[in-house]
C-alpha cells in the first residue's frame, strides 16, 4: 500500500500561465510555514507540455507516483497550441486526465461565487449576479471523457468515423450525487442536469439519482442541460448546488465563471472517496486553462489558484481557520481596489500577478 506523506503538497505548475499562478501559491505556503509554524512540505515537478518537451510524455511514472504519495496535488494548467500536433495519447491534457482517473478523483467541486467587490466585472447586470453562490459538482472520472469505445476508425465507404462514448454506471452516478447532497443546503434545490429527452444514459442517470432522494433528505430537481445553460444567464441565483456529468460540468462551469466576473477567479477541488482514516485523495486547480496568449507577461490573475489552495487547506487538511483567513485576505485586497487586468474596472488599481500575490500575503499578517 502506498503511504501518503502528511502535509506534503506536490506542485505541478504545468504550462502557459500555470507557473506564474502556482508561483504565488508557493509564496503563500512559505508564508504559512514561517508565520503559522505549519510544516507544509512542497515538491514541484513537470506535467503537461513541459513534461512532454523534456521527457516525451505528459507525465512520467515518477511524477505520477509522487502524486500518489502526497497529501494533495496543486496543479496550474496544462496545454497550449504548441502541442496541437502531438499524438493524442501524449497531449499535455492527458497528464491531467490520468491524474483525475487514476487517483479516482470523481467529484469536482467548482464554486462560483460573485464577490461583492466584483459585481461590475461581470458582463451581466449587477442585480442578476450580486450575491451569487453556486456550487457546481462535476463528475470527473467517467462519461464521455473516458468512455469506450473511442477513437477514429475507418468505415466501409472509404470514410472514417470519430467515436466517443457517454457511459455511466449506477454507482458512478450515486457516489457523485452523494457528495452533492452533502453540500446542498437542506432548504435549497439541487439539480441534476441531463438530456433525458435525448439520451438513454441520461434517463438511466435520472433514475439512479431519484432512487437516492428516497434515502436522503434533499429536494432534487432535474433540468435539461440546455435549459440550465439558459437559466444560468437568465436567473443564476435560483441555483444552489448543480450536480452534472463530466462534459456538461466542464461547459457549465466555464459559463458560470463569467457570472463571477472572470475565469481567473474560480477555484476547484477534485476529490476522491474517504479512506478508513477519513482522508481523501485530492487535486486542486483553477478552472481556467493555460492562457498561452498572456503567459509570461505577469498579468495573469492568481486568485483562482490561491482560492484553490484555500480549498486544499479546508478539504485535505481540515484547516478551516487558515482557509477562512486566506479567503478573507483575498476579499480585503479586492476591497482595497487592487485588480489584475482581467477584472480591472474604472477607478481600480491594476496590479501584476506577483503584486496581487504579495498584497494577499500582506493581508494575512
Ligand atoms: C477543465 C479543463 C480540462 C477539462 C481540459 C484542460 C482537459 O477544461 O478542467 O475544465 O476539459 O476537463
Ligand atoms: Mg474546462
Amino acid at each position: 500500500m502506498i503511504k501518503v506523506k502528511k502535509r506534503k503538497f506536490l506542485l505541478l505548475p504545468g504550462d502557459g500561465i500555470g507557473p506564474e499562478v502556482v508561483g504565488e501559491v508557493k509564496k503563500i505556503i512559505k508564508w504559512f510555514n514561517k508565520n503559522k509554524s505549519l510544516d507544509f512540505e512542497i515538491d514541484e515537478d513537470l506535467a503537461g507540455g513541459v513534461s512532454y518537451d523534456k521527457h516525451a510524455t505528459p507525465i512520467t511514472d515518477e511524477v505520477f507516483y509522487k502524486a500518489l504519495e502526497c497529501e494533495a496535488v496543486i496543479l496550474g494548467a496544462v496545454g497550449g497550441p504548441k502541442w496541437d500536433d502531438v499524438e493524442f495519447s501524449k497531449k499535455p491534457e492527458r497528464a491531467l486526465l490520468k491524474l483525475r482517473k487514476e487517483l479516482k478523483l470523481f467529484a469536482n467541486l467548482r464554486p462560483a461565487i460573485c464577490f461583492k467587490q466584483l459585481v461590475d466585472a461581470s458582463t451581466l447586470k449587477p442585480e442578476i449576479v450580486s450575491g451569487l453562490d453556486i456550487m457546481i459538482v462535476r463528475e470527473l472520472t467517467g462519461g464521455i471523457y473516458f468512455g469506450e469505445p473511442r477513437g477514429i476508425k475507418p468505415i466501409d465507404n472509404g470514410e472514417r468515423k470519430g467515436i466517443n462514448t457517454h457511459v455511466y454506471t449506477t454507482s458512478e452516478i450515486q457516489r457523485v450525487a452523494r457528495v452533492a447532497f452533502d453540500l446542498a443546503k437542506k432548504d435549497k434545490i439541487m439539480l441534476l442536469l441531463v438530456k433525458i429527452n435525448v439520451m438513454e444514459a441520461a434517463c438511466f442517470g435520472k433514475r439512479s439519482s431519484d432512487y437516492m432522494i428516497r434515502i436522503q433528505d434533499v429536494e432534487l430537481n432535474h433540468m435539461l442541460a440546455d435549459n440550465c445553460a439558459m437559466q444560468l444567464l437568465r436567473n443564476p441565483k435560483q441555483f444552489d448546488v448543480i450536480v452534472t456529468d463530466n462534459l456538461f460540468g466542464d461547459m457549465l462551469s466555464d459559463q458560470a465563471s463569467m457570472l463571477t466576473g472572470s475565469l481567473g477567479l474560480l477555484p476547484s477541488a477534485s476529490l476522491g472517496a474517504k479512506n478508513k482514516e477519513g482522508k481523501i485523495r485530492a487535486m486542486y486547480e483553477p478552472i481556467h486553462g493555460s492562457a498561452p496568449d498572456i503567459a509570461g507577461k505577469g498579468i495573469a490573475n492568481p486568485i483562482a489558484t490561491i482560492l484553490s489552495f484555500a480549498m486544499a487547506l479546508r478539504y485535505s487538511l481540515n484547516l478551516d481557520k487558515e482557509a477562512d483567513a486566506l479567503e478573507k485576505a483575498v476579499q480585503s485586497v479586492l476591497d482595497e481596489g487592487l485588480r489584475t487586468k482581467d477584472i480591472l474596472s474604472k477607478g481600480m488599481k491594476e496590479v501584476s500577478t506577483s503584486e496581487m500575490g504579495d498584497a494577499i500575503i500582506s493581508k494575512l499578517q
